[in-house]
């Protein structure tokens, strides 16, 4: 019997690590408190570690605890929660846990649908999947879909080897590919905004836009995670994902239907209209930072004792190019980095100023319309438009329009891995990076990583703290821009 609610079983790979505490048991519990999945489901954890059940769900209850106010119905939500010791290089281990499944596929009515989220080391990742081929895990009375967590792969090469081994045992269906960005509600909202809106849609074009800027800046450092973090770096940590999906989204042509798949082939184009990084003009397009020690503020070379040579960028900013007609000339500015002065991602997105102006108060002033669309920490969308200053005369003056989903009853968004982690129950791979997108990100980036691998920065170049180093404000200034603040 099958209920009116989306039902399966989740087993986590790496179920006692930090994203599942952070993220993943409190949206599940939210999906659960608020409706969305009923009492028919179950999540099987796994690690190696040898916990019982009722560790692990009191782990569950404290991590849930943590993440919000007091809550009820804790008991009985942990009880759909089971833990199960796991060596995943261990083909028994696959056995073990398809019988639990099938167990637990006896108890609650899951129609033996089965998710299998892996958060945990990628070397894993490939040798997973095929073990569930293998061991018969994927055979199960109902659907199975696979959830990969980040990075998928270090560049193209390895990507491409990771989604060979990945697809000899999954289709790319059942392949959910986790950018968490897409799960944001501002980030979702950026296709509506852009095709709900005439005043907008028939501007958004190299005829009307002259910039588009795109900031991801965060306060703190790499904390616990040095040691993946220095292998990646801000450009494989947050461009080649995030940010390009941000681009794609504020590039792309209206979907002739709201599909997936017509959804993600217009993003595609974008991507493959990426310009490539020339090696020769890579200082013209591209700035790289590491934040050194200011204030009291370690720098990032004395965060860890491994970090003290390190040569790996915690700050990037960019000028991406879309070579088509409709953005040919449009500068897509790109900015991310660690230890930065706030926490917040905004995209700015400046109109052409009108050709004379006589309202500004004089000739070098200008105060171009812009639409702002704040992601975080705050949500919404402010439109700057200019306006006769109240009083004698008529110079004109910015005044903004805001709208903000804080203020409105009753909005509480959803986080973006509550919005995933339903979206991948009901089978919606809308807000998933399909490989085609994933492909061409990395040919990207490898372009400009290609191209800094042949000269040693000379890091680090900003303070910890600031909003990263001085050549990114000239990026933006040799072109007659600037970057627009990040705080109102
Ligand atoms: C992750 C990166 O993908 O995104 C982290 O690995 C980064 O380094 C994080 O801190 C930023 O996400 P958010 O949602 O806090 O902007």
């Amino acid at each position: 019997m099958s209920t009116d609610k989306p039902n399966a079983i989740i087993v986590i790979f790496g179920a006692t690590g930090d994203l599942s505490k952070r993220k993943l048991f409190p949206s599940i519990y939210r999906l659960y408190k608020n409706g969305k999945i009923g009492e028919e489901f179950a999540v099987v954890g796994l690690a190696r570690r040898p916990w019982t059940n009722d560790v692990f769900r009191e782990n569950v209850r404290n991590s849930i605890e943590q993440s919000s106010s007091k809550e009820e119905d804790l008991e009985d939500f942990s009880s759909h929660f089971y833990y199960h010791s796991f060596d995943v290089t261990d083909t028994s281990s696959y056995d073990d846990l398809n019988n639990l499944l099938e167990d637990l596929e006896g108890h609650y009515q899951t129609d033996g649908n089965r998710i299998f989220y892996l958060a945990m080391a990628p070397e894993y990742f490939g040798s997973i999947a095929n073990q569930l081929e293998e061991n018969g895990l994927k055979n199960g009375k109902g659907w199975t879909r696979l959830v990969i967590e980040k990075p998928f792969g270090h560049d193209l090469d390895s990507a491409k080897e990771l989604n060979n081994q990945i697809r000899h045992a999954f289709d790319e269906d059942q392949i959910y590919r986790i950018d968490h960005y897409l799960g944001k509600e501002m980030v979702q909202n950026i296709e509506v905004i852009r095709f709900a809106n005439g005043i907008f849609e028939h501007l958004w074009n190299n005829r009307f836009i002259s910039n588009i800027q795109i900031t991801s800046s965060e306060k703190l450092g790499v904390e616990e995670r040095a040691r993946y973090y220095d292998h990646s770096g801000a450009t494989r940590d947050m461009v080649q994902n995030h940010m390009l999906q941000m681009v794609a989204l504020l590039a792309m042509e209206p979907p002739i239907k709201l599909t997936p798949e017509e959804i993600r082939s217009e993003k595609v184009k974008v991507l493959r209209a990426l310009r490539l990084v020339d090696p020769e003009k890579v200082n013209e397009f591209f700035v790289r930072g590491q934040y050194g020690s200011s204030n009291s503020i370690k720098g990032y070379r004395e965060e860890a004792t491994d970090l003290a040579n390190s040569t790996t960028e915690t700050f990037v900013a960019g000028k991406v190019m879309i070579d088509n007609y409709r953005w040919a000339g449009v500068p897509f500015y790109i900015r991310t980095g660690k230890k930065m002065k706030e926490k917040s991602t905004k995209i700015v997105v400046e109109f052409n100023d009108i050709p004379m102006n006589l309202y500004y108060k004089n000739e070098t002033e200008k105060h171009p319309n812009l639409l702002i669309i704040n992601i975080q920490p705050n949500e919404g969308i402010t439109l700057y438009l200019n306006a006769k200053k109240a009083g004698i005369g008529s110079i004109a003056e910015p005044i903004k329009l805001s709208y903000t989903n804080n203020g409105v009853d009753d909005i509480n968004t959803p986080e973006a891995y509550e919005k995933l982690l339903y979206d991948c129950i009901i089978g919606d791979t809308t807000n998933f990076t399909h490989w085609d997108e994933v492909a061409h990100s990395w040919e990207f980036v490898d372009s400009l990583l290609d191209a800094w691998a042949a000269v040693t920065p000379d890091f680090p170049n900003y303070p910890a703290g600031s909003m990263g180093p001085e050549a990114a404000d000239d990026l933006l200034e040799k072109d007659g821009f600037h970057w627009w603040p990040i705080t109102d």
